[in-house]
């Protein structure tokens, strides 16, 4: 779908015009279709309670004109305004048109954030699952346009609308690389998609392959990927814009399947584990959006890469491992992989010397239990980099929740043979894991995202739908512009 801020007349020409209403707003439109609603809204036959819609034709059924309810004034935020884009853009689709003009009828979000929630919205919502079907069927938004316009237009609405198109095309792309299945998104394909998004835009890229992850003891990396016949990489995408202060290293996972190794998992749901790597994937994305918003913070992504299979030459419990910051690990579960894949690529980003570290994982089925899908677990040792956190988290609808790294927590990954053991009881897994992951932060700062509960089934967002979400890159293009 494309984007395009457009003025409120052209807007309304547009094959289905959509109107986004507060409550007990009016509606002034001279069309045909304008004053049947009109006057349906007088007599009270329909209101616009948040996510309710109606649809009027004109006479001879020539106009289309979508109510789409936004709530109370007071209650309409940006997060709205995406669901609401989002709702418009599934009816554009059931009645097969090719434009759709959304105007936007309240003041009650600033204009430049209004404009990029709206274009957030219809993008997402315009996203379509990679499928492989012996008859293609058409995708049904191809080729489709979405003319967006506000009461009062102004420029910052314009670049808002273009901010929020390059943050949402980001997450597609994240959200591609998430949907792909294991056998075709291998670590060798993820770095190779990784080098094509640097080729595109103009982004350092290097691919660290067995070999270099042996000469930099890459332990942990080299371990979980023992046990599968694809090799283990380590991708390195940079982004260094002419003025800058401050650097951020964004660390992702990048498990391409995860089918716990020798400790191997259920049957039950395997499958998701294709999305082990979405985390790789956020990192790409953000590198992505950061480069096309041309933001003035420098940006390096790491995305160790892995598939974790119980093969004959694959890691067993009892195994130790030296990781490459000389830390040794001892694995009591293959199935804890994500930790030790990310403790060779936190060191790896430490090294750099980043002012701030950032790394997101689907780590913990804990996590998911603690915080269900509606936020990433944020765990940090900063607390400014908590706060700027929480506020991207807010403002960009990619919410996360702040929760505690007791120091306690080293008494639950103390190993008798090692310095740390890769899997504690049950109890405070999400903790535990990520306490694990900051003893290879160094003394940086540094935060970790669990986002094993929000990187897919997004349900709940009218803008996103089944699959992968693409949890991380809305966050993280918020995060990177607060820093500029
Ligand atoms: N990739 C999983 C975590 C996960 C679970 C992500 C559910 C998304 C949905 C991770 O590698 C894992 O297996 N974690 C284990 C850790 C345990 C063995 C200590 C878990 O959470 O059970
Ligand atoms: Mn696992
Ligand atoms: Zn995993």
């Amino acid at each position: 779908m494309k984007i395009q801020a457009a003025t409120i007349a052209k807007v309304r020409r547009a094959a289905l015009h959509a109107v986004l209403l507060p409550e007990g707003a009016k509606l002034d439109q001279d069309s045909a279709a304008g004053r049947t609603a009109a006057s349906i809204l007088r007599r009270k036959e329909w209101s616009a309670e948040f996510r309710k819609t109606l649809l009027v034709y004109g006479e001879g059924g020539r106009e289309r004109l979508l109510l789409v309810g936004l709530g109370k004034e007071k209650e309409i935020n940006a997060e709205r305004l995406r669901r609401g884009a989002g709702l418009a853009v599934a009816s554009l689709k059931n009645l097969k048109l090719k434009t759709l003009g959304l105007e936007l009828g309240t003041r009650a979000v600033p204009a430049a954030a209004a404009g990029s929630a709206l274009a957030e919205g219809a993008v997402l919502a315009s996203y379509r699952t990679p499928a492989r079907r012996k008859e293609e069927e058409k995708d049904a938004l191809q080729g489709t346009v979405a003319l967006l316009a506000a009461e009062r237009q102004g420029e910052a609405f314009a670049a808002g609308v273009e901010r929020g198109t390059i943050v949402a095309e980001a997450t597609n792309l994240a959200r591609e690389l998430g949907d792909l299945p294991g056998n075709l998104m291998t670590p060798s394909e993820l770095a190779r998609r990784a080098l094509r998004v640097a080729r595109a835009r103009r982004l350092r890229a290097r691919v660290l392959r067995p070999r270099d992850l042996e000469r930099l003891r890459m332990g942990g990396l080299l371990g979980v990927g023992r046990g599968s016949a694809e090799p283990p990489c380590l991708i390195e995408l940079s982004y260094r814009p002419r003025r800058f202060k401050k650097t951020v290293c964004l660390v992702g996972k990048g498990l391409t399947f995860d089918s716990g190794g020798i400790s191997i998992k259920p049957s039950a749901n395997m499958e998701d584990m294709k999305f082990d790597m979405c985390g790789g994937a956020a990192v790409i994305g953000a590198l992505e959006a950061a480069a096309r918003l041309e933001l003035p913070v420098r940006v390096i992504g790491v995305v160790p890469a892995a598939e974790n299979m119980p093969g004959g030459a694959a890691q067993k419990p009892g195994d130790t491992l030296v990781t490459a910051s000389g830390l040794t690990v001892e694995v009591i579960n293959t199935d804890a992989e994500g930790r030790l894949i990310l403790a060779d690529g936190l060191h790896h980003a430490a090294q750099l010397e980043p002012d701030y570290i950032v790394d997101l994982a689907t780590l913990t089925g804990a996590c998911v239990v603690a915080l269900g899908h509606d936020a990433s677990g944020l765990y940090s040792n900063d607390e400014r980099l908590t706060a700027l956190l929480r506020q991207a988290g807010d403002e960009s609808g990619d919410r996360v929740w702040p929760l505690p790294l007791f120091p306690e927590y080293q008494e639950d990954v103390k190993s008798e043979v090692a310095d740390l053991k890769n899997s504690t009881g049950r109890d405070g897994g999400a903790g535990t894991a990520a306490f694990f992951l900051s003893r290879f932060a160094g003394e940086r700062k540094w935060a970790h995202l669990d986002i094993a509960g929000t990187a897919y089934g997004g349900r709940k967002r009218d803008y996103l739908g089944k699959g992968v979400t693409g949890a991380g890159v809305r966050l993280l293009s918020a995060f990177l512009e607060a820093l500029a």
